[in-house]
């Protein structure tokens, strides 16, 4: 059997549709544009090209953004100032802080001046104790985990009752997602670098998160027959010519690298049901759940 392919892309697409249409609604109706700050410290290349593509979907759904450049050598009472500013600025509905920050900067305490109505990434320490927690709500989820939810959602996919298994226990994605299943009422089990036996684990995954961020991790015979498998992974890889040496770009002079995920695509595709590619999956999820949590917080500012 040939696992059905989530496309990511696809679904992200409609969510941005939907985006779209609510936030032109919500200026009709009450002249508010969402507005979303982004803050960037440093010259992390991956963060600008993370922050850059956040501001353009901004664009294309009709929402406003307000980019902030700090150099990296920033003190960390600035950064926090700004933060604070955005927090009192009426027009700023969502503050994003792009993560990491520069090793002089405690995150912690950036994070904790965002106003937890304004924390569209969902990573306040109160935001993520709610998640955790029976009967409450946090204002925001974090981007990642909750388009991991809205694939399985979007597919039809049964979380109650089932056994997930999340490969990895990281801030922004294994732990929140596994918070996240857990309040669906799955049963789940979070594996991490001490985790003896951990191809025994994940055989008893109905719903498999793979999060650790190494190339090709998990292999096929890991995978319970009928497993829905969502792979988080975004892995770099060098691209080998037939001999065995690194291909470089004609255009760029370069090496030529591919974007893998941490499951073995091509076998994990043969044992599963249903398998997101990478890229093309979750990847598109993240800027679509950050478009629809400050288009929320706009509409929340009105109430
Ligand atoms: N760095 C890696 N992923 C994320 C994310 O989802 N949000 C922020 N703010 N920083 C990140």
């Amino acid at each position: 059997m040939t696992a059905q392919l989530i496309d990511g892309k696809a679904i992200a697409a409609a969510i941005h549709e939907e985006v779209r249409v609510a936030a032109a609604e919500l200026k009709a109706k009450h002249g508010i544009t969402p507005g979303l700050a982004t803050v960037l410290v440093g010259d992390n290349p991956a963060s600008h090209s993370y922050v850059k593509g956040k501001r353009q979907a901004c664009a294309e759904d009709g929402l406003e953004s307000f980019p902030n450049e700090l150099p990296a050598d920033t003190p960390q009472a600035d950064v926090i100032a700004l933060v604070k500013r955005l927090g009192e600025d009426p027009k700023v509905h969502g503050i994003l802080v792009q993560l990491p920050l520069p090793g002089h900067i405690n995150e912690e305490a950036v994070l904790n001046a965002v106003p937890i109505t304004k924390d569209v990434d969902g990573f306040h320490p109160v935001n993520i104790g709610k998640l955790g927690m029976k009967n409450r709500e946090p204002s925001f989820e974090p981007c990642t985990p909750a388009g991991v939810i809205e694939l399985l959602d979007r597919i039809g996919a049964k979380i109650e009752g089932a056994s997930a298994v999340v490969l990895g226990r990281s801030n922004i994605v294994g732990l929140p997602v596994s918070l996240l299943l857990l309040g669906r009422n799955a049963t789940v089990t979070v594996c991490h670098s001490r985790t003896k036996d951990i191809a025994a684990v994940v055989r008893q995954a109905d719903i498999l998160v793979a999060a650790i961020g190494k190339a090709k991790f998990v292999k096929a015979e890991w995978v319970k027959p009928g497993a829905v498998v969502i792979d988080v992974g975004v892995n770099s890889l060098p691209v080998l010519n037939p001999d065995g040496t690194q291909a470089i770009s004609e255009k760029t002079g370069k090496p030529r690298t591919k974007l893998v995920g941490d499951c073995d695509f091509e076998a994990v595709k043969e044992v599963a049901s249903a398998i997101t590619p990478v890229p093309g999956g979750v990847g598109p999820m993240t800027i679509a759940m950050l478009m629809k949590n400050t288009l929320r917080a706009a509409q929340q500012s009105v109430k």
